[in-house]
């Protein structure tokens, strides 16, 4: 029997923080007015969803109007950047880097087959984009430039304050997928020049299904989807409330809380990382300090990733290999891959992402069994033996 269960998969999601929950129960069964009706019950919950947009908007230096509920940070991403290319009269050019999620990639390539051009700028070995190579890569018709403010698989913050300045020096469209770092790290659209940004609820303990889209007043997008009128006609339907609600409460709790957190989580990040790497043959990936409070990816060298992740599971630690969007597939991921990790290393990646209710004693109870997994594995490991 396991003696504990420690979950380390934050980055995949997070549960609902208990105050959460309580303040999203009454809006499915008691205040389940639809928000767009015009009678008291309506108004009530239209009320309701315009403070969660308040709260929301003052979390990350926005207006209220500059806000736009979605279904999270996957339509949020492509309804900045499918909206922002049909808006133009002809096909242009997008920057973007070899480390976004799928939901910004798989976007990019399509835009691609529309006759758009794309330019995925590479990565340092620490995963870090150069500013500078984003300034050079701009072109008379470059549209929108869309950088991750962190790496969801092995943590790495970018520069986007430079590469920010660089797009409004250069009057070019800035998009963030800062899914992995709104509710975890201070963050400013004004600080980062941001036009666009996108984040997603259940990566701040919030619910699952409903994310926002910053759009800076001013900044024009044909919507992806045509029906009423709500949020301003960029993400028509009946607006998810419960989540809505629920968003709202889990960002201001969770900005509330930011420093205190960020200290406790990096402290439990930097002893995880420490007591893996003394096991020898550990490699860090990503940025050793510019990375999340909560992220620590490790390459175990000579074994698979998968394989650990299967003896923690048994030992009821639940961590993921690399992203878990991408586990399943034989190729390391493209991140991995980007940074320049030779198969074999990849294929050893571990992500642990810590977050709210992880305690040194989880962190203690990882390196307890970590010593010998990793050693019963490489024990069977033909290439430890041949190394
Ligand atoms: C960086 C990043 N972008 C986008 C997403 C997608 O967000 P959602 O699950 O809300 O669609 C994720 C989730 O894993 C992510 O980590």
């Amino acid at each position: 029997m396991q003696s504990r269960l420690v979950y380390m998969d934050h980055g995949a999601t997070t549960p609902v923080r208990p105050e959460v929950y309580d303040y999203m129960k009454p809006y499915f069964s008691e205040l389940y007015g639809n928000p767009s009706s015009l009678h008291a019950f309506g108004r009530k919950v239209r009320q309701a969803v315009e403070e969660a947009r308040k709260k929301t908007a003052a979390a990350i230096g926005a207006n209220p109007e500059e806000i736009y509920f979605t279904a999270g940070g996957t339509e949020s991403n492509n309804i900045a950047l499918r909206g922002t290319a049909r808006k133009r009269a002809k096909p242009g050019h997008v920057i973007t880097s070899s480390i976004e999620h799928h939901a910004v990639l798989d976007v990019c390539h399509d835009l691609e087959k529309e006759g758009h051009r794309v330019t995925f700028l590479p990565v340092d070995r620490y995963g870090r984009i150069d500013p500078d190579a984003v300034k050079k890569a701009i072109e008379k018709d470059t549209f929108i430039i869309s950088i991750m403010a962190a790496n969801n698989e092995i943590g790495t913050l970018q520069p986007i304050r430079e590469i920010g300045a660089i797009a409004r020096e250069y009057g070019v469209l800035f998009h963030t997928d800062a899914v992995q770092v709104v509710g975890q790290l201070p963050l400013d659209v004004n600080t980062i020049n941001a036009d666009f940004l996108s984040l997603s609820a259940h990566k701040f303990n919030g619910p699952k299904g409903i994310g926002a889209l910053f759009m800076k007043k001013g900044a024009k997008i044909d919507p992806l989807y045509r029906g009423g009128s709500q949020e301003g006609k960029i993400r028509p339907g009946t607006e998810n409330v419960p989540g809505i609600i629920g968003l709202g409460k889990a960002l201001e709790v969770a900005v509330s809380e930011i420093s205190e957190k960020k200290s406790k989580i990096e402290t439990l990040r930097d002893r995880l990382i420490e007591g893996l790497s003394a096991l020898g043959d550990v490699v860090l990936n990503g940025h050793p300090v510019e990375r999340l409070p909560g992220n620590v990816n490790v390459s175990f060298k000579y074994i698979e990733g998968e394989s650990v992740l299967l003896s923690f599971d048994m030992e009821g630690i639940f961590a993921s290999s690399g992203s878990a969007c991408s586990s399943g597939s034989l190729e390391p991921s493209h991140v991995l891959s980007a940074i320049g990790l030779d198969h074999a290393t990849a294929h050893g990646s571990v992500r642990f992402s810590l977050g709210f209710g992880n305690s040194e004693e989880d962190v203690d109870y990882v390196l307890e069994k970590a010593p010998p997994i990793v050693e019963r594995l490489r024990s069977m490991s033909p290439t430890y033996h041949a190394r």
